[in-house]
């Protein structure tokens, strides 16, 4: 499969990793992201065409500096080091590294020189970009500089050992040419094939997951969402109907969630799915708690219950599939070690210790968009392919207070009210979410000639590009007036309609 003779990025904790990656991705090169401190074992068996030390945040003098195995730089295959990888090789051959006494930040002026492969028919001079305290002061001997900035080196390398460093961010938007470098690293140096697609990943990841689950049975939580769909479709590819899956009805999905999911996933995607309602018994566990924290504990708590329980019926499964995505595991991958900070509801750790499952978790290495992508070449229909992405603990985390069935009734009725304004506007798929949120807040008002006194709905509208960071949507007015409009009117007990203006950081975009 072709996920050989890709590009192993060596994550040192550097905020664009997987911008990294994404980047190589986009040449048709698979790219997979280890926490740097990965076994030499681990890095052979992917057979990469070359390796990329991300940045990070550490000095590489710390005595807690995070640091990958030196015979990386011996596997025989090219090396780039971005920004800590550079400082990091610098420092491990022999070189000196310094904290700066002009730190690089933002813009500045890259000047070229020595004819490097990776600036291959560039100009002198290139606009980049830098995110560095620390730099170098002594290369290691076979050296020499490719470029300079007016503070610092900014390139280097020793061709003979295949080892070349950039100090900026050749991944980042605001680096002139920067995808050009990556691409003379990954074809001119590594040689690598552009060979990686939708359809490679998909015939590669099927015969992964059939290596791996043998003649075993597996089972996976559907969440209605597009991830854990593309995740079973591809299961369930590898080993047919020794995939059950389970779907269920929390009590807390969105209007006709519970009933449209199901016969999607039934009828159009011909999985093997059971259906389980379970509305009463998390509302049950959900009774007098307005803790937000809490509320997620008790309905992961649930959820898990009810798995196992189904996980039980179904019998004999040993493998647990999981549509978990790359942004999800990022803590987990990074330099700080397994913290598997999965959120809560994909997070199956709290399983019962007499269910132990192997975790099957084919999306792991891709984002959303990727996800996508993949989806669509497994058919799947448009409608879950643009779905927007929705929380495990569902409306309970968008009804600030008690989550009662009086409740999420109004919520559900505001909610879709939005949803269908969206759409009607043609903004579903040009905005990450859009949804309603139920505040615990009345206000007075006046509606006929009487007064009111009624609860607030919020609208939360974003874009984002991984949730990672968030804006708020800029909508235009006569979207709003007409959703304020018909929630104030066709909504029983709404009165008042507010907009969230707040982006993330420092907001989030679930309100609890
Ligand atoms: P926040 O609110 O942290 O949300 O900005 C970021 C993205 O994650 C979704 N989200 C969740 N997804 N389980 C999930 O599967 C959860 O517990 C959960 N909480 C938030 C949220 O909708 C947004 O897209």
């Amino acid at each position: 499969m072709n996920e050989r003779g890709g590009i192993v990025v060596l994550d040192f904790g550097g905020q664009y990793t997987q911008l990294i990656a994404r980047r190589i991705r986009e040449q048709q090169v698979f790219s997979a992201i280890l926490p740097c401190w990965a076994a030499l074992e681990e890095i052979r068996k992917l057979e990469p065409a070359g390796v990329v030390l991300s940045g990070g945040p550490s000095s590489v003098y710390d005595p807690q500096a995070p640091a990958c195995d030196p015979a990386v730089l011996g596997l025989g295959v090219p090396v780039l080091g971005i920004c800590y990888g550079l400082q990091w090789i610098a420092h491990t051959l022999g070189g000196q590294v310094r904290r700066a006494e002009r730190p690089e930040y933002g813009r500045a002026e890259l000047k070229i020189q020595n004819g490097s492969e990776l600036f291959r028919g560039f100009p002198r001079q290139l606009k980049i970009w830098n995110s560095h305290g620390d730099h170098v002061l002594a290369l290691p001997a076979g050296f020499r500089i490719t470029g300079q900035t007016n503070n610092a080196v900014s390139a280097a390398e020793d061709p003979a050992r295949k080892i070349y460093a950039v100090q900026f961010h050749p991944e980042v938007q605001h680096t002139d040419r920067g995808t050009e470098i990556l691409q003379n690293f990954i074809f001119r140096i590594c040689g690598a094939q552009p060979n990686w697609s939708g359809a490679s990943f998909i015939s590669g990841t099927v015969e992964a997951i059939r290596r791996q689950v043998g003649e075993g049975r597996a089972i996976c939580a559907l969440s209605g969402g597009v991830d854990s769909a593309v995740a079973a479709l591809l299961v369930h590819r590898a080993i047919g109907d020794r995939l059950s899956n389970v779907f269920v009805d929390t009590g807390l999905l969105r209007k006709n969630e519970y009933q449209q999911t199901l016969e999607l996933l039934r009828e159009r995607l011909g999985l093997n799915v059971l259906g389980v309602p379970a509305a009463e018994r998390f509302l049950a566990r959900l009774k007098g708690v307005t803790d937000p924290e809490e509320k997620r504990k008790r309905i992961g708590a649930e959820f898990i219950g009810v798995f196992a329980e189904k996980a039980r019926e179904l019998g004999g499964a040993r493998f647990l599939v999981q549509g978990t995505l790359y942004p999800d595991v990022i803590e987990s991958v990074s330099v700080r070690g397994p913290s598997a900070t999965i959120k809560t509801h994909h997070n199956v750790g709290g399983l019962p210790a007499d269910m132990p499952f192997t975790l099957v978790e084919p999306l792991r290495d891709l984002f959303k968009d990727e996800v996508r992508r993949i989806g669509r070449e497994l058919d799947l229909p448009e409608e879950m392919l643009t779905k927007h992405p929705f929380p495990g603990p569902g409306l309970a985390v968008r009804l600030l207070g008690e989550v009662t069935p009086e409740r999420l009734a109004t919520l559900r009725e505001a909610d879709a009210i939005v949803v269908e304004e969206i759409r009607r506007a043609g903004l579903y798929e040009k905005v990450w979410q859009a949804f309603a949120v139920l505040l615990p807040v009345r206000s007075v008002g006046v509606m006929g000639d009487e007064r009111s006194y009624g609860f607030t709905v919020a609208v939360r509208v974003v874009e984002s590009e991984d949730a990672m960071t968030a804006d708020w949507s800029r909508l235009p007015a006569d979207v709003l007036e007409r959703i304020s409009t018909r929630v104030v009117s066709e909504v029983v007990g709404i009165n008042r309609v507010i907009y969230d203006i707040s982006s993330k950081p420092p907001s989030t975009i679930e309100w609890e």
